[in-house]
């Protein structure tokens, strides 16, 4: 059943998606999309306060892009859409900018962080500091006001930036009338987070990833090389204290992983054969939809035709905000 609330969330193109990427935030997303109706964009003016090179925005839009819809975003619930695509965010971004006390902005941990780091190794506090990450969150407030969002799934870490957002729908309607929903932050429960190939978070910044959609032998050579400790193949292992183990569990079926778990309780599999074991359960669930992900890759024009039919659904219900925020603010 659908529910009536409208559920938003931008993602950031940073990098190529990685499995941690994909189990800790993109799958969350797909699986919301099933019954809700859902405003999801990729936010590319977001990357602009710190990526400096347009390919590298765009060439990860579109990896984003694909990998969503190959992995079965319900595009039928979801407007689905490249932040910059839909003109009014610009707008609301401007318009929002007067509500917004600066001294909100001085709060914000992204940025309380870089002074902080200014600070300690003697530098202008705001050295390094653009206008676009000092005001990363009115673009994100005014992402989610100008949709009418009712909740916003995020990360811990986008958590105060929605509570902006609520603040700042506040003071709108505080001036000029109710106007705004106020959005609610959720934050997804901590599935714990995935471990990367030497065992510490997974993360781009670790470079520990394995890349969702690489080829069967980059795949294969990835997992080769996770850390293991030093048992014998004849001891018996602790599956919950094994990368190999956590990462199986996020693709395998529940009888597979008590059998997995087993092997590992019982001694007598050494970590190579349990890295065969999760190459191949990795390597077939993501067979196919690797080979439409090549196939998108390779016909972008697909991918685009996608994103502008969002744009175009996105676009309409920015347009009626834009009309009644620019009415109530200049008449
Ligand atoms: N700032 C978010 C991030 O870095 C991405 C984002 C942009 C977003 N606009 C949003 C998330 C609106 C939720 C709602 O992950």
């Amino acid at each position: 059943m659908i529910d009536d609330k409208i559920v938003l969330t931008g993602i950031k193109p940073t990098g190529t998606p990685h499995i941690g990427n994909y189990i800790g935030a993109l799958k969350p997303l797909i699986d919301l999309s099933q019954n809700h109706k859902t405003i999801m964009f990729i936010a590319d003016l977001h990357a602009l306060n710190a990526e400096r090179d347009a390919k590298a925005i765009k060439q990860h839009t579109y990896e984003i892009a694909a990998l969503m819809i190959v992995m079965g975003l319900n595009l039928e619930n979801t407007a689905f859409f490249r932040q910059s695509d839909v003109d009014e965010i610009y707008k609301m971004s401007n318009f929002l900018m007067n509500v917004t006390p600066k001294g909100l902005m001085n709060r914000a941990h992204s940025y309380k962080a870089k002074v902080e780091k200014n600070t300690e190794i003697g530098e202008d506090v705001d050295a390094g500091v653009n206008m676009g990450l000092y005001t990363y969150p009115v673009l994100m407030a005014a992402d989610i006001l100008l949709y009418n969002s009712d909740i916003v799934p995020v990360g811990k870490d986008q958590k105060q930036h929605v509570e902006f957002a609520r603040d700042i729908a506040g003071y709108f309607n505080n001036i000029y009338g109710e106007t705004f929903k106020l959005p609610t932050p959720v934050i997804g429960e901590d599935t714990g987070v995935l471990p990367g190939l030497d065992g510490r978070k997974m993360s781009k910044s670790y470079d520990n990833t394995i890349p969702l959609f690489a080829p069967s032998n980059e795949l294969k050579k990835k997992i080769m090389r996770i850390i293991t400790d030093s048992k014998t193949p004849e001891e018996p292992k602790n599956p919950d204290e094994s990368t190999i183990f956590q990462i199986y569990k996020c693709f395998a079926n529940e009888s597979e992983i008590a059998a997995l778990r087993k092997r590992f309780l019982d001694g007598g599999m050494g970590y190579g054969e349990a890295k065969t074991i999760l190459f191949e359960k990795i390597d077939s669930v993501l067979s196919e939809p690797r080979k439409e992900y090549e196939r998108l890759m390779a016909n972008k024009s697909e991918i685009d035709a996608v994103l502008a039919e969002g744009a175009k659904r996105a676009g309409f219900i920015a347009a009626k905000t834009i009309a009644k925020v620019k009415k109530k603010m200049l008449g």
